[in-house]
């Protein structure tokens, strides 16, 4: 079972956390509810190997083994019935290393890449720090939730500088897990202008069920689009400190020119740590990621149940970020972000992820129950005290 993870309270976390918190927040007696990562104890069959790995005491260079890519394999397989047939899977540092080096190695300075705000923070930096530019195809919020907005992406597409696409599936922060017909829809129109995607699948793994995820490989199949796709336990198992990631593809030319610059940059250097993990967790964090979903859907309801009707929890079908409308509020941005840290709360305001975010905020809910009780307090507190 999964209980609250009792080292986010040692003097450690406190002082890294209360570092992080004064530094974005101004204040570090907030709850912490702000970063994309599981606020629960990590899975024991994860944390046993690395501390069997680290008893070895010997932390010099090692080759990885193949087994950790057969070990992803066989878990794509297992839970989301996806085969690595005909694909390569390339060990990368980071989901940013990877795709900073594609936008690199895909377009040259200038040409244009498209993201769908509101989106993961670090795509438009990246973008824009390897000299390219930010092209903006935003999600389109009705009554249901956000949809894509396919004729924008027609028209941005068919712009000869746009080179790639951007997608995020599932998307943070707004929850969606876009269908195989939206990507369908997404691989028919880029592969018709000769636009490559590159498909952040980061948060895969973190499908609600009856949810369930359609990578793009499978979409994409009746198209001769270029894609890749990242992967990786980092988001699921919270091991962004300690793990790799991995980069997918069914294109020669694509894995070729990723390793050779991955090789030119020198980003294949191994962590023994990160190899013991990443297969760990691909082999024996299976009912640990059940308990979690399953934590994640009970706290979807209890912010339903819980929450003051002027603030809308949006459809989340996917990952453990929960998106609040909190436009009935009728504050601005600056305000708004006031009014967060006000309730004691660090949430990421929406207007992180571009102007369309505006009015909303994203909350892990990967936490304890009483946790989330604490955080719908304080909002509806926040709420009394705004009307
Ligand atoms: C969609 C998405 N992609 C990438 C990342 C970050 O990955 P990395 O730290 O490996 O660059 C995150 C982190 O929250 C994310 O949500």
């Amino acid at each position: 079972m999964l209980e609250s993870n009792p080292h986010r309270h040692s003097p450690w976390a406190l002082a890294s956390d209360s570092r992080r918190l004064n530094q974005l927040f101004g204040n570090d007696e907030l709850l912490p509810l702000w970063i994309a990562e599981p606020y629960v104890p990590l899975a024991e069959p994860i944390r046993s190997a690395i501390e069997q790995r680290a008893s070895v005491g010997w932390y010099g260079y090692e080759t990885r083994p193949n087994s950790v890519q057969t070990a992803f394999w066989d878990w794509m397989a297992s839970r989301h019935g996806w085969s690595g047939e005909g694909l390569s899977a390339t060990v990368s540092p980071s989901v940013g290393s990877s795709i900073a080096v594609l936008v690199n190695e895909l377009t040259d300075e200038g040409d244009g890449v498209i993201i769908q705000p509101p989106v993961f923070t670090d795509f438009k930096p990246l973008i824009a720090a390897a000299g390219r530019t930010v092209v903006r195809n935003p999600l389109v919020l009705g009554d249901d939730g956000y949809q894509m907005d396919i004729d924008g992406l027609e028209e941005s597409t068919s712009e000869p500088s746009v080179r790639v696409m951007i997608l995020c599936n599932p998307h943070n922060p707004v929850g969606r897990l876009w269908s195989k017909q939206e990507l369908r829809s997404v691989a028919r129109i880029c592969a018709d202008n000769g636009v490559a995607v590159i498909a952040d699948e980061i948060h895969a793994d973190l499908v609600l069920p009856p949810n369930t995820f359609v990578p793009f490989a499978e979409a994409a199949k009746a198209t001769d689009v270029i894609w890749a796709s990242t992967h990786g336990p980092i988001k699921t198992f919270g091991l962004a400190g300690v793990c790799d990631t991995l980069l997918v593809t069914d294109n020669d030319d694509v894995a070729t020119q990723f390793k050779a610059a991955s090789r030119r940059l020198h980003l294949t250097r191994n962590n023994v740590f990160a190899t013991a993990a990443f297969e760990t967790a691909y082999r024996e964090g299976g009912e640990w990621l059940d308990d979690l979903l399953d934590l994640i859907t009970s706290n979807i309801s209890r912010l339903n149940a819980g929450l003051d009707e002027a603030i809308r929890v949006m459809p989340q079908q996917a990952t453990y970020l929960s998106w609040l409308d909190l436009r009935q509020l009728g504050l601005d941005v600056p305000q708004l972000t006031h009014w967060l840290t006000a309730a004691g709360l660090a949430l990421s305001p929406g207007h992180w992820f571009g102007r369309e975010g505006a009015g909303f905020a994203r909350m892990s809910i990967a936490a304890e129950p009483a946790v989330i009780d604490e955080a719908i307090s304080r909002l509806n507190k926040g709420v009394a005290s705004a009307t």
